[in-house]
């Protein structure tokens, strides 16, 4: 089947440049070059100053993958492939999958995780979050009655994009006993892990915890470098790894040998961008508190517990989708409407990690007060 088009990608393709406030991003606030090579160690900084710019190692740089191995407790360098985040999904998927596969996506989701497997002929069946009045809820027992004979594969992404939703522990173990008894691999979207408002809801990578686990991340979204297009996959099935750097010979082949060695002065000082974003989407969501409790007649506003997004409900009388039109073509706010994840709500995605969301959110004030 032919692949269908990244409707939010094509959406941010249109805009992205020419908007002045770009209010639906999912990513932080973009780290700038200076910023990033002040953070460098000495010997970080002499990689970077000696780097020479040929072929680059195709599972990554051996002291990237090292660096990305130090988030993982059960996870060592040899299982770590460094590829641009979407490719990654692209190469997980193309490798797992077979037709006829059936293939169970938490929805609402970011379109490559289901319209991959739907490209290759695989049945497709969502696991649908819900919206309720005090935030999204999942339920375990829809994912039970989906499982059937040919289910290979379950794919989520916690902290999902759009929604900000995580589960709790409990939830999550009882997803992996799951999977684990049904004998399924799992895909795992962690691209905003470590973006938890709070430590303590952090959940463990699946990577860590389950033996077909896989985990995706990267440095787009919760370490502020989409710029760089670096992402990982992890798992213990080393034989995937394998599988993945054959496929990855049609792709890129290896990644940017600038890109590395930036990522590994990212990596060595995680702690410190991760906290800078945290702050960022703290700040954030205390002004978009305010801001809904001012209109709270037009949108139900629940603040996200992870991740840098969040998906509220527009009740104004407008549709949704005329609603970002209008602020779009009126005050150069741009935002996404929910029919570009195929959701049937009247739902929004607000990006919290962006330093104008407070000026971007007065003229959202300035079109809703008219
Ligand atoms: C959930 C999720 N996965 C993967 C990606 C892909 O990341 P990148 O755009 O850096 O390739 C994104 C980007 O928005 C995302 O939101």
């Amino acid at each position: 089947m032919p692949i269908n088009p990244f409707k939010l990608e094509r959406y941010f393709a249109k805009y992205e440049f020419n908007t002045k406030y770009m209010l639906s991003s999912s990513d932080c606030e973009s780290l700038g070059m200076a910023e990033l090579l002040q953070m460098a160690s000495p010997a970080s900084l002499e990689l970077w100053e000696s780097l020479k710019l040929g072929y680059t190692e195709a599972p990554g740089h051996p002291l990237l993958r090292a660096e990305v191995a130090k988030l993982y407790p059960n996870i060592s360098p040899e299982n770590v492939l460094i590829a641009v985040p979407e490719e990654a999904i692209f190469i997980a998927m193309q490798t797992l999958l077979a037709p006829g596969d059936h293939v169970i996506v938490l929805t609402p989701s970011y379109q490559s995780l289901s319209e991959i497997a739907r490209s290759i002929d695989c049945q497709v069946t969502p696991w649908q979050l819900e919206p309720t009045l005090s935030g999204w809820e999942l339920d375990l027992g829809q994912l039970e009655r989906s499982l059937t004979d040919q289910t290979r594969l379950l794919v989520f992404n916690f902290p999902n994009n759009p929604t900000g939703y995580i589960p709790s522990r409990q939830d999550f173990d009882a997803i992996i006993g799951l999977a684990r008894k049904h004998n399924l691999t799992i895909f795992s979207d962690e691209m905003y892990r470590l973006l938890e408002s709070d430590s303590a809801l952090r959940l463990p990578s699946v990577a860590d915890i389950y033996e077909k686990g896989i985990a995706l991340s990267g440095l787009s979204k919760s370490f502020a470098l989409p710029g760089l297009r670096l992402g990982w996959l992890t798992t213990q099935d080393y034989g995937l790894i394998e599988r993945w750097l054959a496929f990855k010979d049609y792709l890129t082949i290896c990644n940017s040998a600038p890109a590395e060695i930036l990522g590994i002065i990212a990596l060595q000082n995680a702690d410190q961008i991760v906290q800078r974003n945290l702050e960022i989407i703290r700040e954030n969501i205390t002004s978009a508190e305010q801001f809904f409790k001012k209109h709270q007649d037009k949108v139900v506003w629940n603040s996200p517990r992870a991740g840098s997004i969040a998906f509220p409900k527009w009740l104004g009388t407008e549709s949704v989708e005329q609603f970002c039109q209008n602020v779009l073509e009126e005050q150069g706010v741009m935002i996404v409407p929910a029919n570009l994840f195929d959701f049937p709500g009247s739902h929004f995605r607000i990006g919290l990690g962006r330093k104008n969301f407070s000026e971007a959110l007065e003229h959202v004030d300035e079109y809703l007060g008219q």
